[in-house]
């Protein structure tokens, strides 16, 4: 009997085959801009160098500049050499600039939407960009509205059969509740929500999607993954910039908004989701949604939220601005660069468990973690003294800088004496793995021009934390100003005796 060959690389499912977009067309509203100069650009040029993006990819920024495609090319160049990941390799660059063009005009300009259009269908004859578009809208979230209606009234937003369009919204996604339902009103009636991506880029981190593999491929951690075992998670995003040039956005937003609503509430989801019933995305988001539904606000705000502001310190050895001396800045602004909150969820799993979530600028160090602390042993057989240096059980999802996962238990120092202290095992990405990690942005891209939005938030999931965080942010309105902290410290003294009050105290990472 003749045996069937198969050849596994023509697998269109093997894993190991990488995902390689189709022709299409990306065009980059706010191409300006610092993400768009500092993360999309060189991300758009690291894929190509990957071999991620087929030779038919077209690239088109849009902006209020009287640039020539030229011009475009250049400053691109320019932002692509400073921060790409991989190396830069002149053919690879030449391929990729020379897709690119550029449409001047301002976002509310119906002219500029019609050479938009014409740019665009140009490409899909030139290029064989086969109207395949996707319109990342990196834009003051003010604009989005606009845009989006000209999109619809100029006709690009509809697709003929057989082509696809696609909406990328960077956040904020709305300043509140109210705003991100106007908002998300506006994006679906144009657009359908299967083309709808909503970037959060810490979804895109591989610390973060090694989270669920963690979780949810090992059998070692899920049965201890409970309130029988869990005292308490800490969920850090610290930051030691400052505002830098960004005044603009972050004054009246603020650390809460800015990264509390969407990375450390996606980073709690993920923590303390049960197993979704696949990895699909439809799948993961009603696990995540469960969590969100079931997150309970503590009664008393004042005792259990802090915010604080930056005043002037010191910052690697140099002395740093106070926020309220920033430039662009009002003296009386009562903006949070800090805050830090408890949550605790309201189910068989979590119930007890409080979870801590805190971020800011100008903190001592740049580091993101989860820290899933463990209950202490109910009891120990050794005398008080031997165990004075032993702490309580941890694991430690490194997200950055420095990837990996961290496990803190206790062991017996060396020695006639049993002493027992804590100690750390490390898993190191850089020790375990030759590839480095792509950057977020790579991921999220790539994964718009496939189709594929498991990593993308949807509608409801972002009402959901608006939804949670709105009660705070309007309690901290009508209560006084932020406290104060040092530039260069891990935040206000208020932000240890929250955690003191519960007889615990915030890692110091
Ligand atoms: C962005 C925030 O979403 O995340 C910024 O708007 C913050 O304020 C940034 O600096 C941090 O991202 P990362 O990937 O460097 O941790």
């Amino acid at each position: 009997m003749a045996v069937q060959q198969t050849n596994p690389l023509r697998d269109l499912n093997d894993r190991r085959l990488p995902r390689v977009a189709g022709p299409c067309a990306l065009v980059l509203f706010g191409v300006t801009g610092d993400l768009s100069r500092k993360k999309l650009l060189p991300a758009i040029y690291d894929l190509a160098n990957r071999g991620l993006l087929p030779p038919t990819f077209a690239l088109v920024g849009f902006a209020r500049r009287d640039w020539a495609d030229q011009d475009f090319a250049q400053i691109a160049e320019e932002s692509v050499r400073a921060h790409c990941r991989t190396p830069f390799h002149e053919d690879v660059w030449e391929q990729l600039s020379s897709g690119m063009r550029f449409v001047a005009g301002s976002f509310d300009s119906d002219e500029a939407f019609i050479e938009l259009a014409h740019v665009l269908s140009d490409l899909d004859r030139v290029r064989g960009t086969n109207g395949n578009h996707a319109f990342y809208l990196s834009i003051p979230p003010g604009f989005f509205p606009t845009v989006i209606d000209k999109l619809r009234t100029s006709g690009l937003s509809a697709n003929d059969a057989g082509s696809w369009r696609r909406v990328i919204v960077e956040k904020p996604f709305g300043h509140d509740l109210k705003s991100a339902q106007e908002l998300n009103k506006i994006v679906d009636d144009v657009f359908p929500p299967g083309s709808v991506f909503r970037i959060d880029h810490y979804l895109g981190k591989e610390t973060v999607q090694n989270l669920l593999a963690v979780r949810f491929a090992n059998t070692m951690f899920e049965p201890i993954w409970n309130n029988k075992y869990v005292d308490h998670v800490e969920i850090t995003m610290a930051e030691d910039i400052g505002i830098g040039s960004r005044a603009g956005y972050y004054d009246g937003i603020g650390a809460a908004r800015d990264v509390i609503q969407n990375h450390l509430l996606q980073l709690l989801a993920l923590t303390a989701m049960e197993e979704p019933v696949s990895f699909n995305a439809e799948q993961i988001r009603l696990e995540k949604e469960k969590v969100f539904s079931a997150i309970k606000l503590p009664t008393d705000l004042s005792r259990h939220t802090v915010r604080g502001q930056y005043s002037a310190g010191w910052q690697g050895g140099e002395p740093v601005k106070g926020f309220l001396e920033e430039d662009g800045i009002p003296k009386t602004s009562k903006t949070d660069t800090f805050a830090a909150i408890k949550l605790e969820i309201d189910s068989r799993r979590w119930a007890g468990v409080p979870f801590y979530l805190r971020t800011g600028k100008r903190l001592g160090r740049r580091v993101t973690e989860i820290a899933v602390v463990f209950k202490r042993a109910p009891h120990l057989p050794f005398s008080a003294t031997d165990t004075e240096e032993l702490g309580s059980n941890a694991l430690v999802i490194r997200v950055q800088p420095d990837e990996g996962i961290t496990i803190k238990f206790g062991s017996k120092v060396p020695g006639t004496q049993m002493e027992v202290r804590d100690v750390t095992m490390d898993f190191a990405y850089g020790d375990s793995f030759t590839e480095s990690s792509p950057e977020a942005y790579e991921r999220l891209i790539l994964d718009v021009l496939l189709g594929e939005p498991p990593l993308f938030p949807r509608h409801r999931e972002v009402e959901m934390s608006w939804e949670i965080l709105d009660p705070i942010l309007n309690h901290w309105a009508t209560h006084g100003r932020p406290d104060t902290y040092e530039a260069g410290t891990w935040g206000p003294p208020e932000a240890d005796e929250m955690l003191a009050r519960d007889g615990r105290e915030w890692r110091r990472p």
